[in-house]
C-alpha cells in the first residue's frame, strides 16, 4: 500500500466527515470511525463510488476494547496507520453548578480519555516505522474562558497539555503532533436555535478540514504545532 492511511475518529458527521472527504479527495486512504454505522457506510459508499479507497468501522473512543480492535482492523486491512485524527468529541453546555458527575464522566471519557486511548494505540506502530502524524482537534475553549463550558474546556485544555507532552516525547522518532483549535463551526454540536441564529457568523466544517489537510501536507521537515482558527467576526 503506497497511499498514506488516515484514521479519522468521529467521522460520521460535522468536521470529521468533512476531514474524511477532504483527505480522500486529496488521494489518501481514509478509515472513518464513529458509533453510528449507517452514516459511516454512506460516507464510504460515496467515496468508493468516486473510485477511491475507504473503510468504515464502528468505534466508541470511550471503550479501550473498541479502540484497540479498530486499530487492529485498520492495520489488518491496510498494513499501517500513517495519520490519526482525534476528532471525536462531545460537549455539555451547562453551568458548573448544573453539571452532574455523569456529564463530567461523559465529556472526559470521550474527549480526553478517548484521545489518550487512540494516541496510545497508534504510537507503537508509528515509533516502529519512525514516522507518523497525530492531529488533535481541540477547541478555542482549551485556552479561552466561556460561560457554561467548564467541563468541555477542561477536557480540551487537558488534551492540549497531553498533546504537547506527547509531541515532546515523540518528535525524536520523526512523529508529528499537531493541535487544531477551532472557534465556532456550524455542526450538530450546537442546538438548532443557536445554529439558526449564528449560522452567518460560524465557520463551515469544510473550512476546518481544508486547514487540517494543509497541516498534514507540509514537507517532512516541517511540523505545524498549533493552529487557532476563528470566525472572521470572532467568537459568537
Ligand atoms: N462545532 C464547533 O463549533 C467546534 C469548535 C471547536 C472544536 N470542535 C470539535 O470538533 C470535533 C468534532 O465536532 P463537530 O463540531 O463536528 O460535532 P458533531 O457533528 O457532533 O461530531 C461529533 C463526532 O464525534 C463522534 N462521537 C461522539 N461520541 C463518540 C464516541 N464515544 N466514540 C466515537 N465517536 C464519537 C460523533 O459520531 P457518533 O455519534 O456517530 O459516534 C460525531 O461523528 C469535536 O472534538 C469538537 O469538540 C467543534
Amino acid at each position: 500500500m503506497n497511499n498514506k492511511v488516515v484514521w479519522i475518529t468521529g467521522a460520521s458527521t460535522g468536521i470529521g466527515k468533512e476531514i474524511a472527504n477532504a483527505f480522500s479527495k486529496a488521494g489518501y486512504v481514509v478509515a472513518v470511525t464513529a458509533r453510528r454505522k449507517s452514516r459511516l457506510v454512506n460516507i464510504v459508499s460515496e467515496i468508493k463510488f468516486a473510485g477511491r479507497e475507504a473503510v468504515a468501522f464502528v468505534c466508541n473512543v470511550a471503550s479501550e476494547r473498541s479502540v484497540h480492535s479498530t486499530a487492529k482492523r485498520i492495520i489488518e486491512k491496510y498494513g499501517k496507520i500513517d495519520c490519526l485524527i482525534n476528532n471525536a468529541g462531545v460537549t455539555s453546555f451547562k453551568s458548573f453548578l448544573d453539571t452532574k458527575v455523569y456529564d463530567y464522566d461523559y465529556v472526559m471519557d470521550i474527549n480526553l480519555r478517548g484521545s489518550f486511548l487512540c494516541m496510545k494505540t497508534v504510537l507503537k506502530g508509528m515509533i516502529k516505522n519512525r514516522k507518523g502524524h497525530i492531529i488533535n482537534i481541540l477547541s478555542v475553549a482549551a485556552n479561552t474562558v466561556y460561560d457554561n463550558s467548564s467541563i468541555y474546556s477542561a477536557s480540551k485544555a487537558g488534551m492540549l497539555a497531553m498533546s504537547n507532552s506527547v509531541r515532546n516525547e515523540v518528535r525524536k522518532y520523526n512523529i508529528k503532533v499537531t493541535n487544531i483549535l477551532p472557534g465556532a463551526v456550524e455542526t450538530a454540536m450546537w442546538d438548532a436555535k443557536t445554529r439558526q441564529k449564528y449560522k452567518n457568523r460560524m465557520m463551515a466544517p469544510e473550512d476546518i478540514a481544508h486547514i487540517v489537510l494543509q497541516a498534514f501536507e507540509q514537507p517532512k521537515r516541517v511540523l505545524v504545532e498549533d493552529i487557532i482558527i476563528r470566525p472572521v467576526k470572532g467568537d459568537i
